[in-house]
């Protein structure tokens, strides 16, 4: 019998046996085993192969496994301590729980795993840093450190790993959950990876003692997939922008074309590799502008275990063990929703998003759904195709945060956790003579080289119906991937050739260098340095540069200390270290921006331990000097990236310290933390690359958008200062962008083809890009009640600025669209009546007049009740007086409690929206002006528009953020005006269905309107009683803005 003929076989049987294993790779790799193993089957009849086959193929069959899940939520950070945030996790056993904060009341959310890791307090610090139960706790028993967390999930992948099983575990959660904190760990709190490293070392020493003569070999590799890039963290291979390419191989699925893999003999090998990854991570991110908590980080670690069987033959064991630690997973849904012009900024979350896509249909296909797992979609999702539904044992690790603010995102981690748990893989023995396997690879390049000396490279797997120049390429990449697979083989069959010995001198070549960096460390324990701070902890503190004596030049090219990024200049600095021991910092021109804690340097100053640094607007360090610190009996506070930027926006004017410890203030702040360092990134990159736009931040009442409840929010104005064009982006258009900018900015510094076509360009928004000129709302009440209404209103802009006014009316009308009229008589006294019922109403929007000059193009949008789509109007093109003369027909059939208390306490918001005018006048203004003239323009004109806030105790502050504290201002007094409006009305309905009066005087309501404070509304519902003229009831009908009771 052939070995085909014995695969068909198996495949018949596979079907059989089990759905899941209908794809040929399984076939091939391990049911193939147990028939190989035995040799049987040479002469025996189909039939009965068949049926011996069965029999050995049934009892070998491996199991498959479900996704091991864990959860572990993370103590309080400094700053959610200090707003008192409160705790919305609790745990029992192996279940999580979850609180609505905006909800207390309502039953927690339960979500089971295979553990749940308290991790949140009942801990005290040991002396040496690590972090352990606290008996005297009430938390104390149930508190999970990393050795436990350690003992449940890595023991189990090292287990595996001598077994010759193949491991994944990966870490998901969103960015600062603790993901790294538990894969890798920070000082002596080491996570899984080191401490699974270090038991697999011990235990390689434990079996060497004990005299077993197997030969253990480990590698170790460690790569970065950044914006579907992989890079190599560990090796110079590979284009650095394009990164390595992943290929396709039959037996071992998806990898990484020439990704280093280091033998490492022990503990402290792998741990300078794991330095020297996370330091070139740190690099990558300082340097080339990227975002570190981006990025994905896979350690690779094969542990390959070579021993003689019962007959002599050697046999090699092979596991891989991928730990995965993700990037943050917030704004994965939100991306690609946000309706930008520019997606591709998305890129920078296909992973992860893929990720998701891959949990999910693997969860639907093991319910029993026949689905397509998008493996190929994503780069990460590729080279995790094993971990995901091949052959690996596999474990996640969910991430979370205790604190109400993070609640959203929480919930989305605990669902994305509670998919991954239905997973199943299914999980074998990687164990091969090794004789068997160097032939198998020399055969197979045997193969290979015939192929592409003969040209004859498989054309007839090209689809049928290709051009000749598809088949052109088709033959160039299929060329190309031999190659490669050829190379990959060579690589393989050397590695398996070198004797143990040989590979043992190389990796010990590869220590000396390592030796530099403790010299390094040492250093900086006595010198003066500055060091890195990072958005992400684990990158913080990674890059140092030494200050020496004398003059310390720091700028982009041939200098001591060299720094890229938008703004620095080619000399930006000089730090000057005397004989007294005395360092200062001084700029080279009145330009080069430095902030010294917060404060912008204009001279020499000098520095003092724990100062933070920036440089342009991405280089942000920490100074310290150990000998200071040494003599000085202060005690420094650690110095966060956070705690920087918070300084610096605080210095600019915004007040992040503020005693408003609510949730709303909360979130505000996480947001303009979150966009503030990126405005002014954007804007230097947009003046050092002349592209003559200017970002502002905004923030915006959930009312000035057009919804009726939510929370302020942090959008981005982009101004164009050529034409004046203005654009609102909301908070993640703009981060998006920022990518995009960054990108475009990183390939000018590396003197790259950098400039995009204006469709692609994150600086240029379409003139023809729809904006939002203001907002009516149309309160409901008096439908409730059966009462038409007809009125003007004012329409307000961002800022609550009135921009013109609107007729609108809404009237209740028949099924077919007849108004009714007061002859109808169809009022009714208590909206609750119309329960049951049918109603039905007719929205017009007549026209709107006084609009702003530079609208054309308008139209109105607006949504009723639970609309999920906007109705709306007509466009009218030139005029700022449009008629649109727009109705619609709403019906609901019938009447429902929830559209009840909607028509008495909602409204309809109408939103205006309209495209803009390039003025004649505004672009001989920027004539022969570059980008950065345009904003030294700007800014002298807006401190002349605000010169009474520019200077704030003598400090120059930056007059747009100054803008925004006025404007935060303004819009809680408008919000506040509002909601009294509403207690107004509230209490005169109260007032007057207590009196039974069906009618209340127009001018009651218009006082009304205006009175801003209970005290004020008082005088006016009083008069309520004691006025007569209320009675006249056909007096009052008469007139049109009345609210009828
Ligand atoms: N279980 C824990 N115990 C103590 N501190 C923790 C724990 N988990 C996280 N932290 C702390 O919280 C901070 C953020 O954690 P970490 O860097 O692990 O987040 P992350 O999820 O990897 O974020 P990112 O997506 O930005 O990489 C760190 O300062 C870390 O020390
Ligand atoms: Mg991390």
């Amino acid at each position: 019998m052939t070995e085909e003929e014995l695969k068909l076989a198996c495949a018949r049987l596979v079907d059989k046996y089990s759905d899941d294993l209908s794809e040929s790779l399984q076939v091939e790799t391990w049911h193939l085993k147990p028939i190989h193993a035995s040799n049987f089957g040479k002469d025996m009849a189909p039939y009965q192969l068949l049926k011996t086959i069965k029999r050995k193929f049934v009892s070998t069959m491996p199991e498959a496994e479900n996704v091991k899940v864990a959860v572990r939520v993370r103590p309080f950070n400094a700053r959610e301590k200090q707003r008192d945030a409160t705790n919305i996790i609790s745990m029992e056993g192996s279940t999580t729980f979850l609180f609505n904060p905006v909800a207390p009341k309502e039953e927690p959310k339960k979500f089971a795993y295979d553990f749940s890791y308290w991790s949140n307090d009942g801990y005290i610090e040991q002396d040496n840093g690590y972090c352990t139960a606290d008996p005297s706790h009430p938390n104390g028993s149930k508190f999970a450190d990393q050795a436990k967390v350690y003992e449940d999930l890595g023991r189990g992948v090292l287990s595996n790993a001598w077994e010759g099983y193949n491991s994944t575990l990966f870490a998901y959660g969103q960015t600062g959950s603790g993901k790294s904190y538990s894969v890798i760990g920070y000082g002596p709190n080491k996570g899984i990876v080191p401490l699974f490293c270090e038991e697999m070392f011990q235990g390689i020493e434990e079996k060497k003692s004990s005299g077993d003569a197997t030969e253990f070999e480990v590698r170790f590799s460690m790569l970065e997939i950044y914006s579907e890039v992989a890079r190599d963290l560990l090796g110079n291979t590979g284009n650095k922008k394009k990164g390595l390419k992943v290929r396709e191989h039959p037996k071992k699925g998806f990898y990484a074309d020439g990704l280093k893999t280091y033998m490492v003999t022990g503990y402290k090998d792998i741990q300078s590799k794991i330095e020297e990854g996370t330091l070139n991570r740190s690099i990558a991110s300082t340097n080339m502008n990227a975002t570190s908590s981006r990025a994905h980080t896979i350690v690779g670690i094969t542990l390959i275990q070579k021993a003689k069987n019962a007959t002599g033959q050697e046999t090699a064991k092979t596991s891989v063990v991928n730990l995965v630690d993700l990037a943050g997973s917030e704004r994965v849904a939100s991306t690609g929703a946000t309706g930008d012009r520019l997606k591709e900024g998305a890129a920078i979350n296909q992973s992860l998003s893929c990720l998701g896509n891959c949990i999910h249909a693997l969860a639907e296909k093991s319910s029993g759904k026949n689905t397509r797992v998008p493996y190929r979609d994503s780069v990460l999702t590729r080279l995790l195709m094993n971990a995901l539904g091949g052959n690996s044992k596999t474990v996640m690790v969910a991430a979370i945060s205790p604190a109400d603010i993070n609640y959203e995102e929480t919930l989305s981690t605990l669902r994305y956790a509670d998919r991954a748990k239905q997973i199943k893989t299914l999980a074998t023995i990687n164990e091969d003579p090794t004789e068997k396997m160097i032939r198998e690879l020399r055969e197979e390049n045997e193969k290979l080289k015939k192929a592409l000396q003969s040209g004859e490279i498989g054309i007839s797997d090209g689809k049928p119906g290709m051009s000749e120049d598809e088949i052109a390429l088709y033959w160039i990449k299929r060329e190309e991937e031999m190659k490669a697979r050829l190379a990959e083989n060579n690589r393989e069959l050397m590695q398996m050739k070198q004797s143990y010995e040989e590979k043992m001198k190389q990796a010990q070549q590869q220590q000396k260098v390592d030796d530099n960096k403790a010299k390094i460390e040492e250093e900086k324990k006595k010198h003066p340095h500055l060091a890195n701070l990072n958005f992400d902890p684990l990158l913080s503190g990674k890059i140092t540069h030494i200050i020496k004596l004398g003059k310390n030049t720091i700028g982009k090219s041939d200098t001591d200390i060299t720094l890229f990024g938008p703004s620095i200049h080619d000399m930006h600095a000089v730090i000057t270290r005397d004989n007294d021991g005395v360092i200062s910092i001084e700029g080279c021109s009145s330009d080069s921006r430095i902030l010294l804690n917060g404060d912008p340097v204009t001279s020499e100053v000098v520095l003092s331990h724990c100062d933070r640094l920036m440089f342009g607007t991405t280089q942000l360090y920490v100074y310290n000097n150990p000998e200071q610190a040494k003599k000085s009996k202060e005690t420094y506070p650690e110095v966060t990236y956070e705690m920087a930027q918070e300084e610096i926006a605080n210095k600019a004017g915004i007040n992040m310290d503020s005693d408003d410890h609510s949730l709303e203030t909360a979130l505000l702040n996480k947001d303009l933390l979150e966009v503030l360092p990126g405005i002014d990134e954007a804007n230097s990159i947009s003046e050092e690359l002349d592209k003559r736009v200017k970002f502002e931040v905004m923030l915006i009442s959930p009312q000035m958008i057009g919804k009726l409840s939510g929370r302020t929010e942090v959008l981005v104005k982009m101004r164009n200062l050529e034409n004046e064009l203005e654009f609102e982006w909301p908070k993640d258009v703009f981060l998006n962008r920022l990518y995009l900018m960054k990108e475009m900015y990183q390939n000018y510094e590396s003197g790259e083809e950098w400039d995009l076509p204006e469709e692609r360009d994150p600086f240029i928004e379409h003139i023809n890009t729809e904006v939002r000129i203001g907002n009516v709302q149309v309160f409901l009440q008096p439908l409730a009640y059966m009462v038409e209404q007809k009125e003007q209103l004012e329409i307000t802009d961002f800022k609550g600025t009135e921009v013109g006014i609107m007729n609108v009316e809404v009237v209740p009308c028949t099924e077919t669209g007849k108004e009714y009229c007061e002859n109808d008589d169809v009022f009714i006294d208590n909206p609750a009546e119309l329960i049951g019922k049918n109603l039905h109403f007719i929205m017009k929007i007549h026209g709107c007049r006084g609009l702003p000059n530079k609208y054309r193009d308008i139209r109105c949008k607006y949504r009723v009740f639970l609309d999920e789509e906007d109705t709306v109007s007509e466009i009218v093109t030139s005029t700022i007086n449009p008629d649109f003369n727009h109705q619609k027909t709403f019906s609901f059939k019938p009447v429902t409690q929830q559209l009840v208390d909607y028509l008495n306490n909602g409204a309809i918001m109408v939103q205006v929206w309209g495209k803009q005018k390039i003025r004649n006048s505004v672009i001989p203004k920027a004539e022969g002006k570059n980008t950065k003239q345009m904003f030294q323009a700007d800014l002298l004109n807006h401190a002349n528009n605000l010169a009474n806030g520019f200077r704030m105790n003598g400090r120059t502050v930056d007059p747009n953020k100054q803008s925004i504290i006025v404007e935060l201002l303004l819009m809680k007094k408008q919000q506040g005006r509002q909601q009294q409006r509403l207690e107004n009305f509230k209490k005169l309905i109260s007032v007057a269905e207590k009196q039974n009066q069906r009618s209340v005087p127009v001018y009651i309501i218009k006082d009304l309107m205006s009175a801003s404070t209970p005290e004020a509304a008082e005088p006016i519902l009083a008069q309520l009683s004691s006025d007569d003229e209320y009675g006249d009831y056909n007096r009052v009908r008469s007139s049109s803005a009345c609210i009828l009771l």
